[in-house]
């Protein structure tokens, strides 16, 4: 969907500014709520891959939870659905771009006790998010950008019923992204709270080691795609995985593959793998995150060259966004 298409205010009230990104179903621009004046993030659903009624349903049950977005409405325009709500920062693949491909240990155990934060959260409503990958995780803005958010449950999906777990079922086809999708998901057996948390152990392990080794496999189609990285990943042993990593990722990843399906995962004892890991190497638990350090770097490189050569201008509001995303709220 191209900017043009969306005329008008949505619900009389939201103006759209510019695209602010866009994943498999929609697109999320950055509007200006005209009664507040202040900014928003508009998420408009793609016609014919609308996920709106089970996003919504998600976005309710964590109304009063820390590090999801907050809805301030949602509803039609014209023949889209939309969803407006707070606006956050940028996401963990884009920073993990902006950083040079890898975020340092201490940055990664920032990022995996606010994610398991998140994840504990979002099954504690009894739901699970099916599409765990960088893209889904936002650093808030202002006040909240020490803040890790979760969004996007269009894949989320209830994993009880009349307070009962769903029962074991095979033969599913594949939900989520390949990359950080659990062996189980590949393998077509229904997924529940361990999927989850054995993807956001790729995902960390992404970030340390800049990828993963079943990244960049080809295949003429995606199921054939699918199957080569499942093999790859079916084949790859965990000590092999987590090579030149600190034990605790292994012992994540062990933990997480050995849970049962219906099984509570202990949260605790996995945040506390990873906070007593932080301790232990003495850093300091500032929530100065990479993106912040080289955004400044930068900024000073930039400037440098900027009074040299006068020609920097348009590159230097771009690195100067990343630092100033707190102050983006523009009252
Ligand atoms: N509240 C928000 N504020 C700022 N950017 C957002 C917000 N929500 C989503 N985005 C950006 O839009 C992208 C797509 O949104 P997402 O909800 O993941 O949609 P999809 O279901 O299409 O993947 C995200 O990866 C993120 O970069
Ligand atoms: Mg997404």
């Amino acid at each position: 969907m191209t900017d043009s298409n969306i005329v008008g205010l949505i619900n009389s009230r939201f103006q759209i500014v510019k695209k602010l990104g866009s994943g498999s179903f929609g697109t999320v621009y950055k509007g200006l709520d005209r009664t507040t004046n202040t900014f928003v993030a508009i998420k408009i659903d793609d016609e014919e891959h609308t996920r709106h009624e089970n996003e919504m349903l998600v976005f309710k049950k964590l109304q009063k939870s820390i590090g999801f977005p907050k809805v301030f409405w949602d509803g039609q325009h014209g023949d889209r659905n939309v969803i407006v709500m707070e606006q956050l920062g940028y996401n963990l693949d884009e920073l993990f771009e902006f950083c040079g491909k890898k975020f340092s240990l201490k940055t990664t155990i920032m990022i995996a006790l606010n994610v398991l934060n998140r994840i504990e959260a979002l099954h504690n409503v009894g739901i699970i998010h099916r599409d765990i990958k960088p893209d889904n995780f936002l650093i808030g803005l202002q006040s909240a950008k020490n803040k890790i958010y979760m969004v996007d449950f269009g894949l989320s999906k209830s994993y009880l019923i009349n307070n009962e777990h769903i029962p074991y079922k095979t033969g599913k086809s594949f939900t989520g992204s390949f990359r950080y999708s659990s062996i189980r998901n590949h393998k077509g057996i229904e997924q529940s709270r361990r999927d989850d948390l054995e993807s956001i152990g790729y995902m960390l392990i992404f970030f340390l080691k800049g990828e993963l080794p079943w990244q960049g496999l080809k295949g003429s189609t995606k199921s054939k795609r699918s199957k080569q990285i499942f093999n790859v990943k079916k084949n790859t042993s965990l000590i092999e995985l987590c090579q030149d990593l600190p034990n605790e990722f292994f012992e994540y990843m062990k933990y997480c593959r050995l849970l049962r399906f219906n099984q509570k995962p202990n949260y605790n004892y996995l945040k506390l793998l990873f906070s007593k890991l932080f301790k232990e190497k003495k850093y300091e638990l500032d929530y100065i995150f990479d993106w912040n350090i080289i955004a400044k770097i930068k900024k000073l490189q930039m400037e440098e060259s900027y009074k040299e050569t006068n020609k920097s201008v348009k590159a230097l509001a771009s690195v100067e966004r990343v630092i100033t995303t707190e102050k983006e709220t523009e009252s």
